[in-house]
């Protein structure tokens, strides 16, 4: 039987390992597709090659297909990639096996995953890693077991019964630092040749594959939220539009000064229906790109200014005086202006309307150090009014928990402002803390990094654009 001991995978020149470092997946698949039946028709005599995963197939002839896939070029051909293994088990040209130049190869190939991906031993050590591996889940050095870099009982489970000679597996796992993300772990056997296996049945190396499912699972998550609170909290307007519809078109029908009042009070309602689908829409959008820390610089006295002069209507019709205190002259953070301003105006709006009282309502701004030396910028909005009781306050940054549902309905709140608030703080890597004493009032803090100074020269303050 004609055999194929060896299959020989590498670039013939630096070109060609960057034509294939800019093929995207689809492209090596269907490079791997090829260099796979052309290695089965140049076999002719029945070597089996099939029973590979396209994952596996890809990392496995990711290095062959620049020589098959790139037209335009000239390039070695399968029969020079497959070369009959030489009687004495080296290479036929005589190149003895160089372990250094295989973790080379390796480490290229790996490199050139579009995932984070990580080769490891039988014994779950690192032989390469991607940068995209460190950027999701952190640094993985080369050597050092697998589970310094991936604490993941599954996972560590999975590499454990492939390395042992099981079949390939997936594992769902979910990373909690900073923020929650959720990663499927492609875990596969790589044989190179049958014939090599210091142990008949278990694979060379072990292929650690990361797909990042952090999007679909937060989408899936919001359908499921909005499904359930927002028919909830719509029905009662559209109750109340249905119900006054009806009763203009009978009984009311030929009374004018009720028609005209009723259309008053649905107006009302149709407002607040619209409120309430704005609120949900910037709701999902920041929850969306919660992982996505805003970049611009935006300096928080300005934006602070801004939000006292928007809400000075509101505390002078309720007649409650609102101060600004800058203790900072400039408070410059990473952030983005709109979302900050939100936040700022949903904590002022709701001290003038929950918590006003003749004592008014401060607004302090500050920066103060961190436990790690580092600077930070905490805004405190303070009122001095019934306050909150203790058992609403972990609750208070639900979506539509409010502590007095007719009270807030009153006011023309929809809930969400809270949540709203929590989300655009926690994209922002800040911290929101409330502390609230029954008939003192209540203090909501916001604390963020200080963005790094920079020099006179570079300075852009984009709240004044
Ligand atoms: N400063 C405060 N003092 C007392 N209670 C407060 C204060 N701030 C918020 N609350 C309570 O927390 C609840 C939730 O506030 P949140 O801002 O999330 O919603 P809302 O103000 O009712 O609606 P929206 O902000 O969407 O207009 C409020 O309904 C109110 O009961
Ligand atoms: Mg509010």
């Amino acid at each position: 039987m004609h055999q194929i001991g060896r299959i020989t995978m590498s670039f013939r020149d630096q070109s060609d390992a960057a034509d294939f470092a800019g093929l995207d997946l689809p492209g090596r698949l269907v490079a791997a597709r090829r260099i796979l039946a052309a290695a089965a028709l140049a076999a002719a005599g029945g070597v089996a090659l099939g029973g590979l995963d396209p994952l596996v197939a890809v990392a496995g002839f990711a290095l062959v297909t620049a020589a098959a896939a790139l037209p335009g070029r000239r390039r070695l051909g399968p029969a020079a990639i497959l070369r009959p293994p030489a009687p004495n088990g080296r290479l036929q040209n005589g190149r003895a096996r160089d372990e250094r130049v295989q973790d080379d190869r390796l480490g290229h190939l790996v490199a050139a995953l579009p995932e984070p991906a990580m080769l490891v031993d039988r014994r779950a050590r690192v032989l390469a890693a991607n940068s995209r591996v460190e950027v999701a889940i952190g640094p993985a050095r080369i050597g050092e077991p697998l589970t310094l870099t991936l604490r993941v009982p599954e996972v560590l489970e999975a590499v454990r019964a492939v390395a042992g000679g099981a079949a390939a597996r997936r594992v769902e796992f979910q990373a909690r630092i900073p923020v929650d993300r959720w990663y499927e772990a492609h875990v596969a056997p790589v044989r190179f040749s049958a014939e090599e296996a210091a142990a008949p049945g278990l694979p060379d190396v072990v292929l650690v594959l990361l797909r990042d499912l952090t999007q679909q699972r937060r989408l899936e998550q919001m359908r499921a939220d909005f499904v359930a609170n927002a028919s909830h909290e719509l029905r009662t307007p559209l109750a109340s539009l249905s119900g006054f519809i009806e009763t203009i078109q009978g009984p009311a029908r030929n009374d004018t000064a009720a028609r005209e009042r009723f259309l008053v009070i649905m107006a009302e309602q149709a407002k607040r229906m619209s409120r309430l689908i704005d609120d949900l829409l910037s709701l999902s959008r920041i929850e969306l790109n919660l992982h996505i820390r805003p970049d611009t610089r935006v300096d928080l006295v300005h934006v602070l200014r801004e939000v006292m002069d928007a809400l000075a209507p509101l505390a002078l019709d309720r007649g409650i005086e609102l101060r600004l205190a800058e203790q900072a002259a400039a408070l410059p953070v990473q952030g983005d202006r709109d979302e900050l301003i939100r936040v700022f105006e949903n904590l002022v709006e709701n001290a003038l309307k929950y918590g006003g009282s003749e004592r008014g309502v401060d607004v302090v701004c500050a920066e103060a150090a961190r436990e790690d030396g580092s600077r930070e910028a905490v805004v405190s909005v303070i009122d001095y009014g019934p306050g909150i009781a203790p058992e609403h306050l972990p609750r208070l940054t639900e979506r539509f928990y409010r502590v007095d549902v007719p009270r807030s309905r009153e006011q023309g709140g929809t809930g969400l402002g809270l949540a709203i608030v929590k989300h655009i703080v926690n994209r922002h890597r800040g911290r929101l803390s409330i502390a609230s004493e029954a008939g003192k009032g209540t203090i909501f803090a916001v604390r963020m990094g200080l963005a790094q100074v920079l020099p006179e020269s570079e300075k852009i303050d984009r709240s004044m654009s």
